[in-house]
């Protein structure tokens, strides 16, 4: 059976990128359906990043998803580098008025989800075989597999490809109209979640001679901690044991102890810093992991994502205001108390959204949007989109390849590592280096 819908924007992948986004239309009032490959528990439950900006609290607050944040988010006013006999705190108030908060990936996903399905908003778990069509004509559409098999079709103004690395929209776009940027790093992270009480107030960054060690954290009882590890280790030659003993030896320092306790998670991610060009072609836009990839020391990826869907709403909303009126605010908040009368809390639905479609600017009247090149404020933000993207996005590329390089061991170079230890000391005495450090990863203001 093939079921036909009609939405304003169609996102694809139900992760940080597509939620938020589809949390930010939803307030401005314009439709999206969300298709996601994964079932709700397993998106809600993928241990990932654990650091947040101060710019994306501030912005799941004002969107109504920052409630429980607020009750249960760790603020952090800093972190501390560590090498070899030296563990040196770094304020981030202090150095550049800012700063960041610890809240799980996963819990960032449970909230959006919660309020997106309490809100009665399409979202489609479980699909398979997800295609974008037609990106180039004013027609676009997804097309897929719901969870029960019945093939589906969201016809739509535009396709927002949040489907992480893995997905099928960057490959949607031809090879020979885009241009990609890659480095694969010699080793990767070895990630545990542990029920441990944190040993320290705020993060430690180490550099140790054996490689790597960060030590984080996801609650007042749940440890997060990384080790960096060779590209060819396997996760099962990791016992608990060997894992807490080489903790403690990266992250060992005087009158200082490493708390241990069952290990609840462990896995091997490699590393890699990966952009993609255009983030933009035709009707379908890319936002967060489905057009770059940044190496995890300095907790980018999530933030970055949040900022490519923050900047994506922002163009599609104004690309729907009327040229009249200018972009109309919505009354209500998606997922607050005061939101739409919730429709039923199911995970599929019809392109229901809590106002009504919007024409977009530049059409002459049309309610489908125009090419690229129309002219009309709305449409110049959406036609900027990719270029004001990119601009972040390379910035946070170098900076977490920065703290990568700074912090990692590779190979046995004895200058390279010298060069690493001069580095650290210079942030430990110079403000300047210190506050460039600070300023990047506290997170840079939007439309930087
Ligand atoms: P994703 O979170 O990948 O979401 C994309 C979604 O699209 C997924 O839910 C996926 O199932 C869905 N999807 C894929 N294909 C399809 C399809 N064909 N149809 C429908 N849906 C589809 N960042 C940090 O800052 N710190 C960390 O410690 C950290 N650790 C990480 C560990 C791992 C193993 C990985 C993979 C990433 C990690 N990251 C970390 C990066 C961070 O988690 C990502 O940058 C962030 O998840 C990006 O969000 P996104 O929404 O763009 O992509
Ligand atoms: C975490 C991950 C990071 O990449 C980082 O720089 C800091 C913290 C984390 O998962 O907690």
């Amino acid at each position: 059976m093939l079921g036909d819908m009609r939405t304003q924007v169609a996102i694809i992948g139900a992760g940080p990128a597509g939620l938020v986004l589809g949390q930010l239309l939803a307030n401005a009032g314009v439709e999206s359906v969300i298709v996601e490959n994964r079932s709700r528990d397993y998106v809600e439950a993928r241990q990932r990043a654990g650091v947040l900006e101060q710019g994306t609290v501030e912005l799941l607050r004002e969107n109504g998803v920052g409630q429980r944040l607020d009750r249960e988010a760790l603020r952090h006013d800093g972190i501390y580098l560590q090498w070899p006999g030296t563990r040196h705190h770094l304020d981030f108030p202090d150095l550049c008025g800012r700063s960041v908060w610890i809240y799980g990936q996963t819990e960032v996903v449970k909230d959006l989800v919660a309020a997106r399905l309490t809100a009665g908003l399409p979202l489609y778990f479980d699909v398979s075989d997800t295609a974008v069509q037609d990106v180039e004509t004013d027609r676009p559409s997804v097309a897929f597999l719901d969870a029960d098999g019945n093939a589906q079709r969201i016809e739509c103004d535009l396709i927002a490809g949040c489907d992480g690395f893995h997905g099928v929209t960057r490959p949607a776009i031809p090879e020979s109209s885009s241009r990609t940027w890659q480095r694969d790093y010699p080793y990767g992270w070895l990630g545990i979640l542990a029920q441990a009480p944190p040993s320290t107030d705020e993060l430690i960054y180490a550099w140790h001679p054996n490689g790597f060690a960060l030590n984080s954290m996801r609650s007042p009882t749940i440890t997060r901690l990384y080790l960096q590890v060779g590209l060819d280790e396997n996760v099962a030659d990791w016992s608990d044991d060997r894992i807490w003993t080489e903790l403690t030896t990266r992250l060992g320092h005087p009158e200082w102890e490493l708390t241990t306790g069952p290990i609840l998670d462990k896995g091997i991610t490699p590393m890699r810093s990966f952009v993609s060009e255009p983030m933009r072609y035709g009707r379908l836009f890319l936002a967060g992991d489905a057009a770059h990839i940044v190496p995890p020391t300095g907790a980018k990826g999530l933030n970055l994502a949040v900022a490519d869907a923050k900047l994506l709403a922002d163009a599609v909303i104004a690309s729907y205001g009327s040229a009249r009126s200018g972009p109309r605010r919505a009354r209500t908040l998606v997922g607050t108390a005061d939101s739409v009368p919730p429709g039923p809390a199911t995970s599929a639905g019809r392109g229901r959204g809590p106002g009504a479609a919007r024409t977009l600017v530049g059409t002459a009247g049309s309610v489908r949007p125009g090419p690229a090149t129309s002219a009309g404020g709305g449409q110049e933000l959406l036609d900027a989109y990719p270029e004001t993207a990119l601009r972040r996005v390379w910035r946070c590329t170098h900076f977490s390849w920065w703290m990568t390089s700074m912090l990692h061991i590779e190979g046995r170079d004895p200058f390279a590592r010298e060069l690493q230890l001069a580095q650290l000391r210079y942030l430990s005495t110079s403000r300047a280096a210190a506050v460039s450090l600070a300023e990047n990863y506290t997170g840079l203001p939007y439309g930087w």
